[in-house]
């Protein structure tokens, strides 16, 4: 008998609005049959969506790891989030509410508010741009160097309507990292602005991007969005205002959504791995876009009538799935927010859910724990009780920081869960789901895998985990969302993510299960550090360090953080002729910062005479982190270390004897 998976979300959920109650047993059972079944399972959530073609398989797995989502089927993304709300009462309901950083008497300077309407011409207008002044065409890829502005979010559903491939890239990162991404993506063209507000500075993105270009191989244009209206340098044939390349663009431009296949490129999104490069993840439209309708429905509810507020940056993925694609296809109403959350004041962001009337709230452990630092009598100035629903992501949330908001914000009774998964998962895959059926909540917990999402926490044989024993989080089945491939290495892909355990997904996360079931994913296993729930990779880190003259070689840790969750710390071996000082110091740490951008900030550089390193040149990272920290280097060795527990000693007493005697 073929299950019915037809889910109404609406039925489970009372009618006073409240989250349907579930026992741990409940869940499970459902979530059990999900999984069983889980193509038949997430075909029927993907029939919720409007398809130009549908698929002729639900899940193509001839040749693995490679899988195709709804295979043979057609849609287009921007379609998705626009025209089908156009054809609706939606089509005059505000999709955008966006708040510009400055303020003036108390209120803020610039907001802007945009109907699915709005969105719909200036997209349109936007895709013809792009199609008929920079004949970008399907399978073409445009970079988008952009701040938390509207025009991201727009740009991005422009070349999606073309069936384009966009690649945004953190208005944190630097030119470096910006040409490193450009060049791996073949981008034509790259989109940035004049200005940017944040923390009340005012951040030059164009000239970061002129900076860039001397080192791009195949961008040919820029076309730049005032936003603060400073003076920037235009290159002539090169570089266009948008406003003025909008007079070209008929008030009633239409551009057709370009019908594409299920599997085919959305966008390349880089994000710091184990070892080398960042990796472009490719994603794909459908199996995405059902994902991100399955959790926009069960873990934040949305609703015709919510506000939503995702506090993230579109630079990173948090964005473009819960800022830009998910809200959107939901016909939500939600919040954009350019700047700083604590900018003037503390009480920034609860003055932005009282003057909205947010009721659903996405924010993260490292904001939280900010907001604690600066005092609850913020937060108590302000009405923030239209909130009934929360979510934080990035890191694992401490149970302070849970019962904090959950106490000021959450009145100690609305959902609030920690949704656990990355840049590769392209959505959410453990997670409660209030939208669905609500399980006890714990503080500090993941809560457990999604409907139709196999996720284990196994040993390093790939057995099962025992309940409390540390282990590695993996994904035991394709799920929609999943990546397409690494931007064109899908050797690599293979490697990192599928050879560990042969055949599943590894995440590279610690996670352990309690004996409710319950996942607690306790941080990552390889060389990424989470710095204020953004991911950096250590190489990325490190190759910025030897690209300072007095550096030999580096080896960079992350260390815990009240505020950020962790920060980097460098261990340097000086070239010939340098000696230790404290002015070197700073400029090896400005070094990094102008590479990698900003947010590479280290907080410590130590200064050593050798690093730890196992017979196969690798880095004893667990010592290097043992010193850091000041803490003994353990009396047990695991596969990780390939070292025995002598020489663990051995190195540990060399590198804190470095750092001791001054050389540090
Ligand atoms: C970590 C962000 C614990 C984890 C969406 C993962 C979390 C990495 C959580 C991916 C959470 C994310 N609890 N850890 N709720 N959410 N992580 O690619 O280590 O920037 O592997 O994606 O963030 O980071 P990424």
């Amino acid at each position: 008998m073929p299950v019915n998976w037809s889910i109404s979300f609406d039925e489970r959920i009372s009618p006073e609005g409240l989250p349907h109650a579930a026992t741990v047993d409940e869940y499970k059972r459902f979530h059990e049959l999900s999984v069983k079944d889980y193509r038949d399972f997430w075909a029927s959530v993907a029939l919720d969506l409007d398809w130009f073609r549908i698929w002729d398989r639900v899940l193509d797995d001839s040749k693995p790891p490679f899988y195709k989502w709804f295979a043979g089927g057609e849609l287009n993304a921007s379609y998705l989030c626009l025209d089908r709300h156009v054809k609706t009462p939606r089509r005059n309901k505000v999709a955008i509410i966006w708040e510009g950083e400055p303020m003036e008497d108390g209120k803020p300077k610039e907001v802007r508010k945009f109907t699915y309407y709005d969105l719909y011409k200036d997209v349109n207008r936007m895709a013809y741009l792009l199609k008929n002044k920079y004949n970008i065409k399907k399978g073409d890829v445009i970079g988008l160097y952009l701040p938390m502005i509207p025009e991201l979010p727009m740009f991005m559903l422009a070349a999606a309507r073309l069936g384009a491939t966009f690649c945004v890239v953190f208005s944190g990162f630097s030119s470096d990292a910006i040409a490193e991404r450009m060049n791996d993506a073949e981008a034509k063209l790259i989109v940035t602005t004049d200005g940017a507000w944040r923390a009340g500075k005012m951040l030059d993105l164009k000239s970061i991007v002129d900076t860039a270009l001397e080192k791009t191989k195949t961008v040919r244009s820029v076309l730049v969005i005032e936003r603060t209206h400073n003076k920037v340098n235009m290159v002539r044939g090169r570089d266009e205002f948008l406003s003025g390349m909008m007079k070209s663009a008929p008030s009633n431009a239409y551009v057709e959504p370009e019908p594409v296949k299920s599997e085919s490129p959305l966008y390349v999104l880089y994000t710091s791995g184990t070892t080398g490069k960042p990796k472009g993840q490719v994603h794909d439209v459908g199996g995405y876009m059902t994902l991100l309708h399955a959790t926009m429905k069960w873990v934040f509810d949305i609703k015709d009538s919510d506000v939503y507020w995702c506090m993230a940056d579109i630079g990173w993925v948090t964005g473009h799935s819960y800022i830009v694609f998910g809200p959107l296809m939901e016909g939500a109403t939600e919040i954009m927010y350019e700047g700083s959350p604590v900018f003037p004041e503390q009480d920034r962001w609860c003055s932005i859910i009282e003057r909205y009337g947010v009721s659903i709230f996405y924010t993260s452990p490292t904001a939280i724990r900010g907001w604690i630092k600066g005092g609850e009598q913020w937060v108590k100035m302000h009405d923030t009780s239209t909130v009934r629903l929360m979510n934080s992501v990035g890191e694992p949330i401490n149970p302070e920081a849970f019962k904090w908001l959950f106490k000021l914000v959450g009145r100690e009774r609305v959902p609030f869960g920690s949704t656990w998964w990355m840049t590769e998962t392209g959505g959410i895959m453990i997670s409660h789901v209030p939208g669905l059926m609500m399980i006890p909540m714990k503080p500090g917990t993941n809560g457990m895998p999604i409907p139709g999402i196999d996720a284990d926490v196994i040993d390093e044989h790939g057995n099962p985990q025992k309940a409390n024993e540390r282990g590695f989080l993996v994904l035991k089945k394709p799920w929609p969302g999943m990546p397409l491939t690494i931007f064109k290495d899908p050797k690599r892909f293979e490697e990192v993510y599928y050879s560990k355990f042969p055949g599943i997904f590894y995440a590279g996360d610690y996670a352990v299960k309690d004996p409710d079931g319950y996942f607690w994913v306790l941080g990552r296993a390889d060389e990424v550090i989470k710095v204020a729930g953004h991911r950096l990779g250590t190489y990325e880190l490190e190759s910025a360090l030897i690209r300072h003259k007095a550096v030999a070689e580096s080896a960079v840790v992350g260390v815990p953080d009240e505020i950020k969750g962790e920060v980097p710390v460098a261990f340097v071996i000086l070239r010939q002729g340098y000696a230790p000082s404290e002015e070197l110091k700073n400029e090896i740490k400005d070094e990094v910062r102008k590479q990698v951008g900003p947010i590479a900030s280290l907080k410590d550089v130590f200064f050593a005479s050798k690093l730890p390193k196992t017979r196969s040149a690798k880095i004893m990272r667990r010592v290097v982190k043992a010193v850091a920290m000041g803490n003994p280097p353990g009396d047990t060795t695991t596969l990780e270390d390939e070292a025995s527990i002598e020489e663990i000693k051995s190195a540990y007493a060399q590198l804190s004897g470095d750092v001791r005697n001054g050389r540090g």
